[in-house]
């Protein structure tokens, strides 16, 4: 099946707990989507229902993004489906704890290869059919404030994050002026953080705007980098003003 006219959008980690309400928000746009999970079926067949109310052409597929062959044949699925690529959001991430003197090889592998080689080769193939579209698309990054803050504990996550930063700003200075690409950096987004080192309490002290986020925060940022036409390379930290502290 290939549908003309509508946008597209291929999304990975759609069934995230973030990703899922990014995905949905983006179907509420007008979009058809292709998302990818790994783990959480049972999540993705949840979101793909409540997706295909507003986007009946929607599709997902399994995909671990730390393996290049998977990340190819999801691409070639989505082209059995999809004749055009407007919009791809790599959310796809890994994250927990690793203590930096105890981090071992494969705990290293897990989050750089899933965050960071994954959203390398993610972007790579969606660029390769981006250039040959006759109009301007884009690519959305989901990377993390902690990319540019010291974190104790995290330092594979928060290395991956930042690479991502720096990647987002590679792809833009080389897809210009056909794919505009942007990264949306969150703060603490209400409960699902998966921090534990932190109390709630301690986290809003640090949050000038004096509370988390909220999902509905991250889809209003990226709703603007879907339409705005004169921004690329850029991160937005969507964060309460958390940089700021
Ligand atoms: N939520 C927050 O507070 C927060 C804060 C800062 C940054 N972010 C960033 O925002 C994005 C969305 O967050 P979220 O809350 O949706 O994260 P999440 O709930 O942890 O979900 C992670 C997603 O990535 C997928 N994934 C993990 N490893 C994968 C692999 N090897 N191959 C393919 N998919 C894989 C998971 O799929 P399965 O579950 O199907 O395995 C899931 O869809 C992420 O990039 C995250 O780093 C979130």
């Amino acid at each position: 099946m290939s549908v003309s006219g509508k946008k597209v959008c291929f999304m990975t980690g759609a069934s995230g707990k973030l990703g899922s309400e990014i995905a949905l928000a983006i179907a509420g746009q007008g979009y058809s989507i292709f998302f990818t999970w790994q783990h959480s079926e049972k999540k993705a067949k949840e979101t793909l229902e409540k997706i295909r109310w507003v986007s009946p052409e929607s599709q997902m597929v399994r995909c671990d993004v730390s393996n290049i062959a998977e990340i190819e044949k999801a691409f070639a699925i989505f082209s059995e489906h999809f004749n055009r690529l407007d919009l791809l959001i790599t959310s796809a991430s890994n994250f927990f704890r690793t203590p930096l003197l105890d981090v071992t090889e494969p705990e290293w592998d897990s989050l750089v290869d899933t965050n960071l080689k994954g959203a390398f080769f993610t972007m790579q193939q969606a660029s390769r059919i981006m250039l040959k579209q006759p109009f301007v698309s884009r690519i959305i990054t989901m990377t993390d404030i902690s990319a540019n803050l010291v974190w104790r504990n995290y330092a594979p996550y928060t290395v991956s994050k930042s690479g991502i930063q720096h990647l987002t700003r590679i792809f833009a200075k080389e897809m210009a002026p056909k794919i505009l690409v942007n990264s949306i950096a969150p703060g603490t987004i209400s409960a699902y953080s998966g921090r534990d080192e932190e109390p709630e309490a301690d986290l809003v002290g640090k949050i000038p705007l004096e509370r988390l986020g909220d999902p509905m925060d991250i889809v209003m940022a990226i709703r603007f980098l879907m339409e705005t036409e004169y921004i690329t390379g850029q991160v937005i930290n969507v964060d309460g003003g958390r940089m700021l502290f």
